[in-house]
């Protein structure tokens, strides 16, 4: 064993040892125990029974009906403005890497049905723009939008001012420094070759100090809360940023996992990436968003803790699904698919309370933006995980393994699921830090049908497309050719779906810059996709 991996194990073993430490004390301090009236933490004395979904304060339909009430108030939106610096900075840029990275999707797609699209460059070759596609959605939008919105509600959720934002403001400058520099090394062809690890190792250890002083704002905040319980979401957002500078880490460390070992870390961290880092920032959001916006607890606090801990547990061994049938040993591959089924139960108890809280309220979708992304987004993660644990299994994978399909699951994930969410969270954080309602009700309506049409296109197009290759990939006497010209009308359509939802990008985007340079119209009350006629309460 190389002192190298002894480091890694020793630093794994002590990682697991304060994981289990913290279980107990969450035992011992009756974090477990508090039932249902912990689900009411996120609400301001009275204030159940109320949505928050009118943005600014000013236009709310409930003020607050006492004195503690109104105090609450007058103290949350100094907790809002409290982490106002740091969370524009890391929104803004998630904006910006948004708008890059799926311009990047929108060219590789195109490729993929025109080779000759743009062919006589080096700078254009597939080769090149799929991964920097790749780490500029991952990095750059999904992880940044996911820490602005942390960023957000911590204060929310300890209900105190955030502590040490200019750690924050710090670590979204060195994290867009990454990905600027591992962005340009993939252009001119520098990779470290291995999928969703690509930025060369030098550059990523700015990710792993970004990341690590935006945790620390979280805990010095968490330190000062003045609420005894930690909500579940707080579980998730701590959890997730602590996990994903180790994760990053490690697997970033050079020339250590040679052959199928470099494989094996390779796809334990691109999946731990989507479920330990990406996924929990997303559910946890929805945790706080869906019960704000109805007025509303979730319905079974408990089983969302139980949900928590049953994520913590059963993910962190599923990577190895993305090597069935590679040259690794059968127990790691067999140990991983039993995870991967093992997942469904997080992901029912999740979505239990996420689409029992929304039950007999769904008509809301029809006028909160926020609400209308968030839970789609919600209902996504649902579907993209019960999928996943099927294409888990053997006989299923052998279909869905190298095709098209991957990549329908994979934007089903990325982009129906937590982007949706992001956006939500976006359209509910903007107006809370900048005072001013969205402009327009129409771009908002705009954004969400090209992005939800698009994907839809996106979704089917590739799961066609790929249940087909995979079935005919399976007969040896079908030639390789015939298969490749089969999907081409396939990848056309997703040409398409991907265009409508880079034109929604666009439309966010502008919106988003009228946001933030305050130049938009001023809007009477707060921007829904109707106006809502009476305040609905439970
Ligand atoms: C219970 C939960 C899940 C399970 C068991 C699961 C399982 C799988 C499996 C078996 C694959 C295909 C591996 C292959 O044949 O190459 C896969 C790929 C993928 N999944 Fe999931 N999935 C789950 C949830 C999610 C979620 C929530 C997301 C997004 C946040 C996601 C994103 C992806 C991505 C991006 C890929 C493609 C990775 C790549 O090839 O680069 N999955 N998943
Ligand atoms: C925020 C938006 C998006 C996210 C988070 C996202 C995420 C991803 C991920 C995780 C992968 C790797 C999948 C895998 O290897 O299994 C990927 C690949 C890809 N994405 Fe996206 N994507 C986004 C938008 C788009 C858009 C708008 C397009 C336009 C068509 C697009 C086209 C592609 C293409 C062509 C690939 C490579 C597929 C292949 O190699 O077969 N993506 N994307």
């Amino acid at each position: 064993m190389t002192p190298t991996i002894a480091l890694l194990l020793i630093i794994t073993f002590l990682l697991s040892t304060v994981g289990l430490l913290v279980l107990i004390w969450s035992i011992s301090t009756n974090q477990f125990s508090n039932s249902q009236n912990a689900a009411r933490t996120i609400f301001t004395p009275g204030e159940e029974g109320h949505s928050e979904d009118p943005a600014r304060e000013d236009t709310s339909a409930y003020k607050g009906d006492s004195k503690a009430a109104k105090e609450a108030f007058t103290a949350r939106r100094v907790q809002d403005q409290s982490s106002k610096p740091a969370v524009l900075i890391w929104l803004s840029s998630a904006v910006f890497w948004l708008l890059i990275g799926s311009f990047y999707g929108l060219l590789a797609s195109i490729k993929m049905h025109y080779p000759e699209f743009m062919a006589d460059s080096q700078w254009w070759t597939f080769g090149r723009i799929r991964p920097m596609h790749l780490n500029a959605v991952v990095y750059g939008w999904s992880s940044m939008a996911g820490i602005g919105a942390v960023l957000f509600l911590v204060p929310r959720l300890f209900k105190t001012p955030l502590r040490g934002t200019p750690y924050a403001v710090t670590g979204a400058i060195i994290w867009n420094i990454g990905v600027i520099l591992g962005l340009g090394a993939i252009n001119f062809g520098l990779s470290d070759g291995q999928e969703w690890l690509e930025f060369p190792w030098q550059v990523d250890f700015l990710f792993v100090l970004g990341g690590a002083l935006c945790a620390v704002p979280l805990l010095l905040t968490c330190a000062r809360r003045t609420v005894e319980h930690l909500y579940v979401s707080s579980w998730y957002f701590l959890a997730a940023l602590v996990w994903f500078p180790f994760l990053f880490f490690i697997a970033n460390v050079p020339k250590v996992f040679p052959g199928a070992t470099g494989a094996t870390v390779n796809w334990w961290f691109a999946h731990n990436v989507l479920g330990l880092w990406v996924t929990p920032l997303g559910i946890g959001i929805a945790y706080y968003i869906i019960p704000k916006i109805l007025g509303r607890p979730i319905i079974s606090y408990k089983l969302s803790l139980i949900g928590f801990w049953s994520l913590a547990l059963f993910y962190s061994q599923v990577g190895i699904h993305h090597l069935i049938g590679g040259p690794i040993p059968t127990w790691l591959v067999t140990l991983s698919i039993v995870h991967s089924v093992m997942m469904s139960i997080p992901v029912i108890t999740v979505a239990i309370n996420h689409h029992g809280t929304m039950w007999g309220s769904f008509g809301r979708i029809k006028e909160s933006p926020t609400l209308r992304f968030v839970w789609i987004g919600a209902l996504m993660y649902t579907a993209t995980s019960l999928q996943g644990s099927l294409m888990a299994l053997r006989s299923v994978n052998v279909i869905t393994h190298f095709t098209h399909y991957t990549i329908a699951h994979a934007h089903l994930g990325m982009y129906a699921f937590l982007s949706f969410i992001l956006f939500g969270a976006i359209y509910f954080i903007m107006p809370r830090l900048t005072d001013r309602e969205w402009p327009w009700r129409r771009m908002i309506s705009l954004h969400f049908w090209l992005v939800a049409i698009g994907i839809l296109i996106y979704f089917v197009s590739l799961t066609t497309a790929g249940w087909l290759q995979g079935l005919a990939l399976l007969d040896a006497k079908t030639p390789f050719l015939e298969i490749v010209q089969m999907t081409i009308p396939y990848l056309q359509a997703r040409s398409l779906g991907g265009g409508l939802m880079v034109a929604g990008h666009i439309v966010f985007v502008v919106h988003f810059i009228f946001m933030l340079s305050r130049r938009g119209a001023m809007t009477q009350g707060p921007t829904l996709f109707r106006v809502r006629t009476k305040e609905i309460s439970q």
